[in-house]
């Protein structure tokens, strides 16, 4: 049996019609800008992702090409480029979509850097997606945000069910939040494809109320078929319901 259809399986007791990702609209972590991290090789990768996005009810992209040094060593530069080229193809391809450009930075002192100079690619209002470790919690995290918002920048937590050495202290969820750091969820991670662990605790932060934003962070088809997979979960649908996403007014 492939792996899909075990995943469908396992969850099948819980199946629900696939939810409408139009009442988000507006998808704010992904990597669909062309050959610049690990996420779509071409434009025409990224169109692909795009179009099977269009059909989940999205109408509204913000790219976050990785920042990450000794990794993804991009730049303001080099994002506005790669994503120019896929909002070109786009615009004569889908009018009613729009795409535009920020990052996900990878919690490192070059990060630490851009902030101090206030060089940092935003979204939204003045928003910063910004990642950790997916080892161990930096020791720099916590002024990491103070600098953040001492420079006027309101930071997001890109996908923190993913942080594994959280899992077991709910308090440090708490605490970002009692920060105002928003924390946004992978719609991924319901599927259950980063193992029960991530699935419990994204269903744990949506009880809560923690979350308030949802992001797809896709990179490939891969995770297109994952997101059709958490479309029909049950906790999905409970959060596009709660009322506590400000994904509409990103635009
Ligand atoms: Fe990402």
């Amino acid at each position: 049996m492939s792996f899909w259809k075990k995943l469908y399986y396992r969850q099948r007791r819980e199946q629900l019609p696939p939810a409408d990702l139009g009442l988000v609209r507006a998808d704010m972590h992904s990597h669909l800008a062309a050959g610049i991290d690990d996420g779509a090789q071409t434009v025409e990768d990224a169109l692909a992702l795009i179009r099977e996005m269009y059909g989940m009810g999205y109408r509204h992209f913000i790219t976050t090409p990785h920042i990450f040094t000794g990794v993804h060593n991009n730049t303001a530069e080099t994002i506005r480029a790669a994503a120019e080229k896929v909002h070109a193809a786009l615009a004569a391809e889908m009018p009613d979509v729009t795409y535009s450009a920020a990052a996900e930075y990878y919690l490192d002192e070059h990060f630490e850097k851009l902030i101090e100079d206030r060089e940092v690619m935003t979204f939204g209002k003045n928003f910063v997606l910004f990642e950790l470790s997916f080892a161990a919690e930096q020791a720099s995290l916590a002024r990491a945000i103070f600098h953040m918002q001492l420079n006027g920048y309101r930071p997001v937590l890109a996908h923190p069910e993913r942080y594994e050495y959280w899992h077991g202290n709910f308090s440090k969820y708490e605490a970002m939040a009692d920060k105002d750091v928003l924390l946004q969820l992978n719609i991924t991670s319901l599927s259950g494809h980063y193992g029960p662990g991530v699935r419990k605790i994204s269903e744990r932060l949506i009880d809560a109320g923690l979350i308030s934003l949802l992001g797809s962070d896709c990179h490939h088809m891969g995770h297109i078929e994952l997101m059709q997979v958490a479309r029909s979960c049950r906790p999905l649908h409970k959060l596009l319901e709660s009322g506590q996403l400000i994904n509409t007014q990103l635009l």
